[in-house]
């Protein structure tokens, strides 16, 4: 075959959710969703859900991809925040506020009769839409979140006509607004006053997705004895063998590549199940075949080219960053060499290579490397195992360069 000169688009997107046609797995936690929350929703039942997993795992995309279907299959009104930036309930109105002038993603003419209740924020139409005006924003903004409850009834009147039954909102990046001690009684107090507990009273049909890591939730829940009980936790896990697989078919297949089998094996060896890492070594798979056929050799570079990637991005701030110490770095080399398979050695390993000198800093270099997450004690005494192959593997290739240098 003769070799591509220009590609088409790549189908691998490392830093966004993944699009509704690449979506993979998550069947079971979607599933539980659709019924437990969606469909309760859709049916007048204020419903929470709190959408767990590690860094970079899928949630967003799961939040994202329920989202879609509830406003497809269950009418409901999707809504999607983002609180990166979140650090006071002000800034929650405000997010939520903005997220809202944003919505009808999947259904623009539900987008425009809500953008049309909240004119007074809207500013000038230009090339890429109606752009929002931030100044109306910052002002009232704040006052969204003392009246979330009425701000949604008053969202979702607009757009009952349209058959629509109901609102999923999602509250994305909970890291920065979850520590704030008034998180966790307002998401009391909102399920409180929203309980459909007297026949007659109105309640919004709400379904409620809180994103973030396991800690987040556990903040929350310090922070007041009775929050955690209204949420139902829903645990993203890293993707199997054939999840992956089926994800690699279908991107390269999209842009008409085939893969082969020992390749096959090698990509999903190292992603390991991380969404985020599969698409970073896909994508560099994409980038270097020549044609069209995604070999072992292509396989291999596009692994060793993402391990470059992600520890330039990840490993070199974090990790090298946080060692200053001489000792620490000479010692994590010496590991790094061992190769860049195994992910489990023991103390005793390590001992037989190190010099006095490093021997007496061990025990302190791997509780250090266990508090930033490299290496985690596993199963017996004294054996440890790197916590993420492609970690594993850039250490390894750092040692190389090392080497070469000195
Ligand atoms: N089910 C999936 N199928 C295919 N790709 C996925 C899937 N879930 C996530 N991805 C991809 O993995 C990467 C990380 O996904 P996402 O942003 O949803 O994770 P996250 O848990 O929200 O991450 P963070 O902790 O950074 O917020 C993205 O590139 C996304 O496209
Ligand atoms: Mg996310």
């Amino acid at each position: 075959m003769t070799p591509i000169e220009s590609k088409g688009r790549s189908p691998f997107f490392p830093d966004q959710p993944v699009p509704v046609e690449l979506f993979v797995g998550r069947g079971e936690q979607i599933k539980r969703i659709m019924t437990r929350g969606v469909e309760q929703a859709a049916k007048g039942k204020p419903t929470y859900v709190f959408l767990e997993g590690e860094y970079g795992i899928g949630k967003t995309s799961v939040a994202q991809f329920v989202q879609w279907m509830a406003e497809r299959d269950k009418k409901l009104l999707g809504i999607y925040t983002t609180l990166d930036r979140a650090e006071s309930m002000d800034d929650v109105g405000i997010a939520v506020l903005d997220g809202t002038l944003k919505a009808g993603v999947y259904n623009p003419t539900l987008g425009e009769k809500v953008r049309a209740a909240f004119a007074k924020y809207m500013g000038e139409q230009t090339l890429f839409g109606v752009t929002i005006r931030t100044e109306a924003l910052r002002k009232e903004g704040p006052q969204i979140t003392q009246g979330l409850l009425p701000f949604l009834n008053q969202t979702w009147s607009r757009v009952k006509d349209d058959g629509i039954r109901g609102i999923c909102l999602v509250l994305d990046e909970i890291n920065g607004i979850a520590n704030n001690p008034k998180f966790a009684p307002f998401l009391k107090g909102m399920s409180d006053v929203n309980a459909p507990t007297s026949p007659g009273k109105p309640s919004v049909p709400l379904l409620l997705i809180l994103v973030g890591v396991e800690e987040r939730r556990r903040q929350i829940g310090s922070h007041h004895p009775s929050v955690g009980g209204i949420f139902d936790v829903v645990k993203i896990d890293p993707l199997s063998n054939d999840e992956m697989a089926d994800f690699y078919l279908r991107a390269f297949e999209s842009v008409k590549f085939t893969v082969e089998k020992s390749a096959m094996d090698i990509l999903t060896h190292y992603a390991a199940g991380f969404p985020k890492i599969m698409h970073i070594i896909g994508n560099a798979a994409f980038w270097i075949d020549r044609d069209g056929i995604i070999d072992k050799a292509d396989a291999i570079s596009a692994v060793i080219t993402a391990a470059d990637e992600i520890g330039k991005k990840y490993v070199d701030h974090q990790v090298y960053e946080a060692i200053r110490s001489e000792t620490y770095r000479s010692i994590l080399h010496k590991i790094g060499k061992i190769g860049p398979a195994d992910l489990m050695f023991t103390k005793k390993d390590i001992e037989g290579v190190l010099a006095e000198s490093e021997k007496k800093k061990l025990n302190n270099f791997l509780q250090k490397m266990k508090d930033l997450k490299v290496l985690r004690s596993s199963g017996s005494a004294g054996s440890y195992e790197f916590a993420s192959r492609m970690v594993r593997l850039y250490i390894w290739l750092r040692s190389l360069d090392k080497g070469k240098k000195s």
